[in-house]
């Protein structure tokens, strides 16, 4: 008897030593740094890019590096449990912008989450791991252009504090940054409708992230492979209340999805926010008033290809 208490005080005096050690690391131990492996480019700015430029920026960028001045200038994004983060001032200012950053580097922290600087950017600035070579050129020359969205702008922003559970996450490699790619990624084939539609579902406007069953869940660089992809579920906290509200399922299920959506239905919900019962879309479902009609109808054309799922949460 007296020999297994001994063991059970060995065992958990070990555990114990072990929880303590691990939670020091995350309290104690920097946050560790990358190396920059940016590719050398030079993006071109011709009118058609900067267009091109700008309407992602505005569409992908913009809801969370709007600062106070209108500019791109930074602001308060999340106050909860992942800590206190503000987005950054990505205006051309040299000192308090991103003005210092090569056209390479800015790819790269696009593409992997990894800064000039070598840290890691976590989860909640986007990344664009599948954008094309061509549209990742075009986001860069547009930050680059004396657009007033990215004019020089003095506003500072404090460094992020991050909570324990963010620490752990990025310590534990939960959070982590995204290879580069080996190769170019190559535009998708214009022709190819189900193709195309993919492309702006998954890869340029992001629309499976939110729309898929819960953000830790993803698979980032296999989307497809995402817990509840595309069936919707996605909890998100309502302004000003302790209320959720759940993303929506946009398979083509008859009762809990858009299984009776018409093509025009839909482009009308993700072009105005009028759904086809009249009611609008709530935040943080906001209204792609800049997408074509040629993209939100591809969307509609891939989604009818996708395995149906029925999700009663979100009836
Ligand atoms: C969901 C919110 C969100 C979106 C969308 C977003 N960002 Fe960010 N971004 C952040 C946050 C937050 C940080 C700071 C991260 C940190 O401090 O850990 C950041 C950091 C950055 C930085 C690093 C700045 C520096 O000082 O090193 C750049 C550049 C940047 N974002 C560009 C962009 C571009 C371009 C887009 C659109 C394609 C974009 N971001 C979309 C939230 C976002
Ligand atoms: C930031 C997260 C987020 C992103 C990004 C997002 N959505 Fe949503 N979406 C939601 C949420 C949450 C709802 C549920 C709110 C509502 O219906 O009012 C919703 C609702 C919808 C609806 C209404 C469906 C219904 O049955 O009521 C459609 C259609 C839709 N989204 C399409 C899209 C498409 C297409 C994209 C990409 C171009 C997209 N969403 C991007 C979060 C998002």
């Amino acid at each position: 008897m007296k020999k297994l208490k001994r063991w059970v005080a060995i065992i958990l005096g070990s555990l114990l030593t072990i929880i303590l050690v691990l939670v020091l690391y995350v309290l104690l131990v920097p946050l560790k740094t990358y190396e920059v492996k940016a590719p050398v480019i030079k993006v071109s700015s011709d009118s058609i890019s900067l267009a091109e430029g700008k309407r992602m920026a505005v569409m992908l960028c913009q809801q969370c590096h709007l600062g106070k001045d209108g500019s791109m200038s930074g602001a308060l994004m999340e106050d909860g449990p992942f800590g206190t983060v503000y987005s950054r001032n990505i205006t051309n200012h040299p000192e308090f912008g991103i003005g210092s950053y090569t056209d390479g580097e800015l790819a790269y922290l696009l593409r992997t989450g990894i800064r000039n600087n070598g840290t890691y950017t976590p989860p909640w600035m986007a990344k664009l791991p599948h954008l094309s070579e061509e549209d990742i050129h075009d986001i860069i020359a547009f930050l680059r252009s004396d657009d007033p969205l990215v004019a020089p702008s003095t506003n500072t922003v404090p460094e992020p504090k991050y909570s324990f559970l963010s620490k752990a996450l990025i310590k534990f490699g939960v959070f982590h940054p995204l290879e580069y790619p080996g190769e170019p990624i190559s535009p998708p084939d214009t022709n190819d409708v189900v193709a195309f539609g993919r492309y702006q579902a998954v890869a340029k406007w992001d629309c499976y992230s939110c729309h898929s069953l819960d953000f830790t869940k993803l698979d980032v660089m296999e989307p497809e492979k995402s817990v509840g992809f595309f069936g919707g579920g996605n909890p998100f906290e309502v302004e000003g209340s302790d209320d959720v509200i759940l993303s929506a399922n946009l398979t083509f299920d008859q009762e809990t999805g858009i299984g009776s959506w018409s093509e025009a239905d839909f482009v009308r919900a993700i072009k105005t926010g009028i759904k086809p019962d009249k009611t609008m879309t709530q935040p943080p479902m906001t209204p792609f008033t800049m997408m074509t009609d040629a993209e939100a109808k591809a969307i509609y054309a891939y989604l009818k290809t996708l395995p149906v799922i029925h999700n009663e949460a979100v009836k």
